[in-house]
């Protein structure tokens, strides 16, 4: 099997009423771990990699490891570059064979978003590739103040989609990225006014951290992409702390650590997918 893209597998979230998670990963184990959780469950998903990764490792020889389990998967599988910030990064993707990427201007002014996603676009759909783009600020907990204002307005996200042509959007509804301080509060009628607005796939970015009934409830309104990291690096690292020590040898204790994660994984890609269909 090849890897599916973006598209495809928010075609498939449609038709079975759920989510499909994107996960981060840092290093092989996760890739393992994300994959044995899929194969596992039966349910697509989403290898991601921020942009900002490939400065801890090759981006492009990460998605050649991706590729190979993919070959071998029973579910479809994307590879994903997760917060695209700039054009070289999203080129060096699309080259490294990655079959969705994000296009995160969100920092950038609105026409400004609009110019650069398009241009975006039509490159990666010249190669058959999707795009998700991100209107609204999602920022992150403790860096970025949670600012109404930066939450996405239906009307320009209707604007956006239509100008851009992407294929899924990001948006902004209370939700940051890392740990919440406090219990995070997702604004439900504005992730429905902007499903109502937009036809492409909705994405809910800062999953971590977030309640099983407000994931539920949010996949319900309308989301169809959920990006997880936090909650992975969470696991791992305490693991770590508990039982490194326990361990003789190194290859013993990356057995279970891919379990840990793809326990994580596990969860959350059942979780996404409670209320659907076959
Ligand atoms: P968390 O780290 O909060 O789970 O968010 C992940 C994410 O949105 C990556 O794009």
């Amino acid at each position: 099997m090849q890897a599916a893209t973006l598209n495809e597998l928010m075609a498939y979230a449609k038709k079975h009423s759920i989510g499909i998670g994107m996960f981060n990963i840092v290093n092989l184990e996760f890739a393992q771990a994300i994959f044995n959780a899929s194969q596992d469950t039966g349910l697509p998903v989403m290898f991601g990699m921020p942009e900002r990764f490939f400065q801890f490792y090759n981006g492009a020889g990460m998605a050649l490891f991706c590729q190979h389990l993919i070959k071998d998967s029973k579910t479809p599988i994307a590879i994903h570059l997760d917060h695209g910030k700039t054009f070289d990064g999203v080129m060096y993707a699309l080259k490294a064979g990655f079959s969705s990427v994000m296009f995160d201007g969100s920092a950038l002014d609105y026409e400004e978003n609009v110019k650069q996603t398009t241009e975006i676009v039509k490159i990666a759909h010249s190669l058959g590739v999707s795009v998700e783009g991100e209107l609204g600020y999602v920022g992150r907990v403790g860096v970025d103040a949670l600012d109404e204002g930066g939450f996405t307005d239906p009307d320009q996200a209707a604007d956006f989609v239509k100008r851009t042509g992407v294929d899924a959007l990001a948006i902004a509804v209370g939700n940051q990225h890392g740990l919440y301080k406090g219990v995070p509060k997702l604004d439900f009628d504005r992730i429905e006014a902007v499903r109502k607005k937009v036809s492409c796939a909705l994405v809910l970015h800062g999953g971590t951290g977030i309640s099983s009934d407000d994931f539920v409830k949010a996949i319900r309104y309308g989301i169809s992409k959920v990006n997880i990291y936090t909650a992975m690096d969470v696991a791992i690292r305490e693991f770590n702390q508990q039982r490194f020590t326990e361990y003789e040898y190194y290859l013993d204790y990356t057995k279970d650590l891919i379990s840990v994660a793809e326990q994580v994984a596990r969860e959350h890609m059942l979780l996404f997918a409670k209320e659907g269909k076959s």
